[in-house]
């Protein structure tokens, strides 16, 4: 597996406004917009091309455009949807899949409780995205049911991660490529990321 960590620094300006207890929810949705948009532009940046022929005012010319089958952005529902219109500003034609997961709060495992992909999924490059990468349960859950559903060139994107997180997704998929915001210290006993934002479905959602 490749990890990537951003090393931007408005990538870490914008992590470090979004941790903060005072951030409101719809500062923090701005804010995981803009981070997410800014990853995407690092994480994408070997989608294939292929050379048109083109008209400019001035002559004809051949010149790159993106090639292939549309990307597929999945956000890992509830909080992984706060980060699908960061990448949707720089791939607008980009196809979404969703998939519904939930930790338990007593065992911390993942539920899932619903799933829907993009058609032809197995020909698409697949960046599934979520602010947090925890224990690294709820990742791993929804990469082995896109692999199930034959999905095959995939990417994660995450906010903030702990190294259990990346540890135990690392293991788990050692083909996929993985794109962290902020790599923190370590979990606390409620499985929560130190020092990390907190609960990411609530602060986007306005839920707590
Ligand atoms: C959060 C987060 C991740 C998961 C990470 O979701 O958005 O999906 O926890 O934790 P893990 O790495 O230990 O699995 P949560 O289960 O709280 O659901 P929500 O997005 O609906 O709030
Ligand atoms: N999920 C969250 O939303 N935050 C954490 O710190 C861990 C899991």
């Amino acid at each position: 597996m490749s990890v990537s960590i951003m090393t931007h620094p408005l990538i870490k300006h914008k992590i470090t406004l979004l941790r903060k207890c005072g951030t409101g929810t719809s500062e923090v949705r701005k804010l995981i917009e803009e981070i997410a948009m800014l990853m995407g532009y690092e994480a994408l940046a070997d989608l294939p091309t292929a050379d048109i022929r083109i008209t400019t005012p001035i002559e004809e010319t051949i010149q790159p455009v993106l090639n292939g089958k549309k990307l597929a952005v999945v956000p890992i529902l509830r909080a992984g949807l706060g980060m699908v219109n960061g990448i949707l500003a720089l791939v607008p034609s980009a196809k979404i899949g969703h998939i519904g997961l939930e930790r338990d709060p007593e065992t911390h495992e993942p539920r899932e409780y619903y799933c829907k992909l993009p058609d032809n999924i197995g020909e698409r490059q697949i960046v599934v995205v979520d602010p947090m990468l925890a224990t690294g349960g709820s990742a791993i859950a929804a990469v082995d049911f896109i692999k199930q559903r034959g999905g095959k060139k995939i990417k994660f994107m995450c906010v903030i991660a702990a190294p259990e997180g990346v540890d135990a997704l690392t293991k788990a998929h050692p083909d996929i490529q993985l794109y962290i915001g902020c790599l923190d210290r370590c979990l606390n006993e409620n499985a929560y990321i130190c020092p990390g934002l907190g609960d990411a479905g609530d602060r986007i959602f306005g839920t707590k």
